[in-house]
């Protein structure tokens, strides 16, 4: 897979590149590519955003900024991009809620595009012209698309060939259709016992068939709800 960034701030990518799945994902052949719009804006100094028409607080994006950053990348109108069955995300707050299934889809493209934005957001006919797809990370707003860009770019990353140390590793995880979309069972490893909290007994009695069920069972309890006491906030 082929996937471009586009963003005012490649720099902050360098974290997400060290770590092992996005290394091995690499060294399989697998391409992340960053594109400044700075770099190739036709305005001056580097302008790539202005005031929004009708007032308001903040600066949008330009439209003109983005599409010069695409040609440049892609050597060709971007308005044609959808056409040429490339997928062209933008990362906006009320775009479409990322989910399992989004990352499953993703995962099987060829070459994805990535549009983040920064100050209020994109000019909206980046959405309606060059965008094919409008995700969102959850209802709450960032300050850029940047770590939405990331969050997409980890969960698909992980699901490509070579990107994780055992390959299945990403076949019975939380949402996963071998949990029938549930979250995944509780894990425990060594101590068998901590200051009184036991591990299950089922996990120590080396009963195959019998830890399966437990797990499964587990993973539809989260699911209900019934296990979630834990994980639950005012
Ligand atoms: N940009 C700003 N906030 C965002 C969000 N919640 N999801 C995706 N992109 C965003």
């Amino acid at each position: 897979m082929e996937i471009d960034v586009f963003t005012l701030f490649p720099g902050a990518f360098a974290w997400f590149e060290q770590q092992r799945h996005v290394r091995n994902a690499l060294a399989h052949g697998h391409r992340l590519g960053y594109v400044n719009y700075r770099d190739h804006t036709p305005l001056s100094a580097g302008q790539v955003d202005d005031t929004p028409f009708g007032g308001g607080a903040g600066m949008v994006l330009r439209v003109d900024a983005v599409e010069a950053a695409l040609r440049a990348r892609y050597g060709c109108d971007p308005a044609s991009l959808a056409g040429a069955g490339r997928r062209v995300i933008a990362l906006t707050p009320g775009g479409r809620l990322l989910d399992e299934g989004i990352a499953d889809s993703l995962a099987t493209e060829r070459a994805l595009t990535l549009l983040c934005g920064r100050y209020e957001g994109f000019d909206q006919r980046v959405l309606d012209h060059f965008a094919t797809d409008q995700l969102s990370i959850g209802r709450y707003v960032l300050a850029g698309g940047e770590l939405a860009a990331m969050v997409v770019c980890d969960t698909v990353i992980r699901k490509l060939p070579g990107a994780l140390g055992r390959a299945e590793s990403a076949i019975e995880e939380s949402f996963s259709r071998a949990l029938g979309g549930a979250p995944e069972y509780p894990h425990y490893t060594r101590p068998a016992e901590y200051r009184g909290w036991r591990v299950p007994d089922v996990l120590l009695s080396g009963h195959h068939a019998r830890i399966r069920e437990w797990r499964l069972d587990e993973s539809r309890r989260r699911d209900s709800g019934a296990g979630a006491a834990d994980g639950s906030l005012p």
